[in-house]
């Protein structure tokens, strides 16, 4: 089925056809929030525990969908199940987030394994043939992965942080080393993404949430680059999925990013102008965003005003409703409920 058959309004924006209102999805909508995934969050135990047990994972994929009737739901999982299936030790520890065993030199990239992936990941296939069961049929499935640069990033910083030093020293240092990494990535990645689409997902999202820390030659090299290699992984077998790219903090950059990679849609962060996102991004392909997470925290009369600017001004083009970034633990679901409504109610 080619997406403009599709009666999906999701699959629909992405293919540029025209729409009854701006389909939408919230970045992290499944997650803390949300009591209820924190009481399956409880009886799962470990997070990975619940990423990889397809009963669970399915169930909190759905919460949000219930709750605000959403265009899409996406794979409940996480980027670093990647590096996890590598052979990698991940942890994700309350309060701190994920903590891995670092990268450290040359000699520890050939501790990575691919091979075992496809094995590894089952799990997370079969949530995804689970999903494409239970959704409702308007409610398209978005599959997903990290880019290599941010995941490498988590490789070799070996937890989250603001500046990435340590790849980005590292590449610096030692460019063959780290395009050795880079190169592990774009084939685990693409192969990952291709067996979602396998197991169901009608979309996948690259999230390159720390392609912003790097300058315009490594962000060509690093970020472009390599998510041109895995679009066209994807699209050798899958020339109809379509794919969104979401590199965050490429400002202007964000403009080559998206004609060269070849991504069908981009996911705009909150520092972008819808205005511009406007004239210069929706003549290339579909957007997607970008309201301010804190905006959905604050409520309200901001929130409506600021989810406004959004809808006139992007709703003319191909557009999806989104986030510029993730759901924060301390929303109120009410908010977003409110928000929803909002979006439900437009057409101009
Ligand atoms: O609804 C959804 O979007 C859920 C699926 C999802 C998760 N992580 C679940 C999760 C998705 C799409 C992600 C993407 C992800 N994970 C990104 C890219 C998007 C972004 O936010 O920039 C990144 C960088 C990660 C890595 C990661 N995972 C971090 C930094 C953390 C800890 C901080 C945080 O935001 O919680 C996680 C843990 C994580 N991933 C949680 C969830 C629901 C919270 C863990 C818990 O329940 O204890």
């Amino acid at each position: 089925m080619t997406h403009s058959q599709t009666d999906k309004r999701f699959l629909k924006a992405l293919a540029g056809d025209p729409v009854d209102r701006p389909p939408y999805w919230f970045m992290r909508q499944a997650g803390r929030y949300l009591p209820e995934y924190q009481e399956v969050r409880k009886q799962a135990g470990d997070f990975l525990n619940l990423c990889y047990s397809p009963d669970l994972a399915c169930e909190v994929t759905l919460q949000p969908i219930r709750r605000y009737s959403t265009d899409a739901a996406i794979l409940f999982s996480d980027i670093l199940v990647v590096p996890d299936a590598l052979g990698q030790k991940v942890e994700y520890i309350e309060g701190t987030g994920p903590v891995l065993d670092r990268l450290e030199q040359a000699s520890d990239l050939d501790k990575l394994d691919v091979s075992r992936l496809h094995d590894h990941l089952a799990p997370v296939y079969e949530t995804l043939g689970k999903l494409s069961k239970e959704l409702p049929s308007d409610v398209a499935l978005i599959g997903f992965a990290g880019s290599p640069w941010t995941v490498a990033s988590y490789m070799v910083q070996g937890s989250g942080s603001k500046e990435f030093e340590l790849p980005r020293l590292w590449a610096l240092k030692e460019p063959k080393v780290f395009a050795r990494l880079i190169d592990v990535l774009v084939e685990a990645t693409g192969e990952y993404l291709v067996a979602q689409i396998r197991a169901g997902a009608e979309a996948v999202q690259l999230f390159d949430s720390w392609s912003g820390v790097l300058p315009p030659t490594a962000f060509r090299e690093l970020c472009v680059d390599p998510t041109k290699r895995i679009v066209s992984h994807i699209k050798a077998s899958y020339p109809d999925t379509p794919i969104i790219g979401f590199p965050r903090g490429a400002g202007a950059k964000y403009r080559s990013y998206f004609e060269t990679t070849g991504v069908d849609a981009v996911s705009l962060d909150t520092s972008v102008s819808p205005a511009w996102a406007a004239q210069t991004l929706q003549g290339i392909g579909a957007v997607q965003g970008n309201l301010d997470p804190l905006s959905l925290v604050a409520g309200g009369e901001v929130l409506v005003r600021e989810a406004a600017t959004i809808l006139e001004t992007l709703s003319s083009g191909p557009f999806i409703f989104n986030l510029g970034h993730g759901i924060v633990p301390q929303t109120p679901p009410e908010h977003v409920a409110m928000l929803a409504e909002l979006i439900r109610n437009w057409n101009d």
